[in-house]
């Protein structure tokens, strides 16, 4: 698409894949900590999503696809039969709103710890200490370690433990998946040149780093077809301790590349609202509008005005909106009525496990009514 050429709105619907979405503000995947024992979706889970479910697209919370995957307390998982059929209630309560929903697929990598793992190290590309501030693990917060690096032999397990997952998905009834290959889990480490030391053909050259990605990418799109195949990437990004010196050559060449399986959508953390690596200079959507043709969703720090503005410059396709999101289920209708936004919730909210809709489903739909006789009585 030629940026110039575009006046799409925000609220306009959009194709993607094989669907005709309502709008193009996408719910970003948020990781909520709200599964119950054995990694399983769940009602709260449901209400969560359906209150959602007016966004153009919805990308789940990260679901782990194998249980080395895991390391996270209270995220879901997609690796066995029990917790692919939990997550039925989730997209049946989504589409009954007409909503659309892509489960997002998840493995931590080195971002995980040995306490997930019955004392076994978390594995990685290669055995390099994530520098960071810990991670929660059920026994309390600990260290990270140096993780085990995978053998060759081992990867393709891997990659059938995505592909299984995106299977399961498409049994319980999600419209489609997201890979995620972002925020320094398993697969940005092995792009990325800061984590991937590799000698054998998944590191060294870029080609080599992309590898894993592109195995995982032809996997499943032969298992559900591309249309139903998001890729998530961040290569502004610092979180788990990322950014490589030669970002740009990196993400540029996976762009190109992930261009050849026409997927639904490649989704780029853009903005720099969820940190920066300070490299150089941020790669921005029109960086990649030169080398993909697809369907672009941008992301980070996107408020009503900007994700308009980028939507019509034809900079991006759709925004994802993350934490204007968290207390602000019906935030279509807001943007739709030029409604006020319910202010961020604090932060210990946003990952709180259990099984509470206090800071989780209990924000309610604005109300011109309500909000009105409010503004009589002060
Ligand atoms: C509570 C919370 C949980 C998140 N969990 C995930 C996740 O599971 N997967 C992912 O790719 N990004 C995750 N992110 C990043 C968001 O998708 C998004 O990129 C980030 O919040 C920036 O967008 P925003 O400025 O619109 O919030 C999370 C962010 C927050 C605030």
């Amino acid at each position: 698409m030629n940026p110039i050429e575009s006046c799409a709105k925000l609220l306009d619907p959009v194709k993607v894949g094989d669907f005709t979405l309502d709008n193009r503000v996408v719910l970003a995947p948020m990781t909520r900590s709200k599964a119950s024992e054995g990694r399983l979706a769940n009602g709260l889970i449901a209400d969560y999503y359906a209150q959602r479910a007016s966004a153009g697209l919805i990308i789940t919370e990260a679901t782990s696809v194998s249980p080395q995957g895991n390391g996270w307390v209270g995220a879901p998982g997609i690796y066995n039969d029990e917790q692919a059929e939990s997550w039925r209630q989730v997209v049946n309560s989504v589409h009954a709103k007409g909503g659309r929903i892509f489960l997002q697929l998840w493995h931590m990598g080195r971002a995980s710890h040995s306490d997930f793992h019955d004392g076994a190290l978390p594995v990685a590309p290669s055995a390099v200490r994530l520098n960071g501030d810990g991670v929660h693990t059920p026994n309390g917060k600990k260290d990270h370690e140096i993780p085990r690096a995978l053998e060759t032999g081992e990867l393709a397990g891997v990659v059938a433990d995505y592909v299984s997952a995106a299977e399961r998905a498409r049994e319980a009834g999600f419209d489609g998946v997201e890979i995620h290959s972002a925020n320094g889990y398993l697969l940005d480490q092995f792009l990325q040149s800061r984590t991937n030391e590799r000698d054998d053909n998944y590191g060294g050259s870029i080609e080599n780093r992309f590898r894993l990605l592109r195995e995982v990418v032809e996997g499943i799109s032969t298992a559900i077809g591309a249309s139903r195949v998001g890729v998530r990437l961040s290569p502004n990004g610092v979180y788990n301790d990322m950014g490589s010196d030669d970002y740009r050559k990196t993400f540029t060449y996976a762009a190109a590349e992930l261009d050849k399986f026409d997927l639904a959508f490649l989704h780029v953390m853009d903005g720099l609202a969820f940190g920066f690596h300070e490299k150089g200079e941020p790669m921005t959507l029109q960086d990649f509008r030169a080398v993909y043709s697809g369907t672009l969703i941008g992301n980070c720090g996107y408020e009503q005005e900007t994700a308009e503005a980028a939507v019509s410059s034809g900079a991006a396709d759709l925004i994802a909106i993350g934490r204007p999101y968290l207390a602000n289920p019906d935030l279509v209708e807001r943007f739709r009525n030029n409604w006020p936004l319910a202010p961020l919730p604090e932060m210990d909210t946003w990952y709180a496990a259990g099984d509470s809709p206090a800071g989780y489903t209990e924000y309610p739909n604005y109300d011109p009514a309500t909000a009105a006789a409010a503004e009589g009585q002060s």
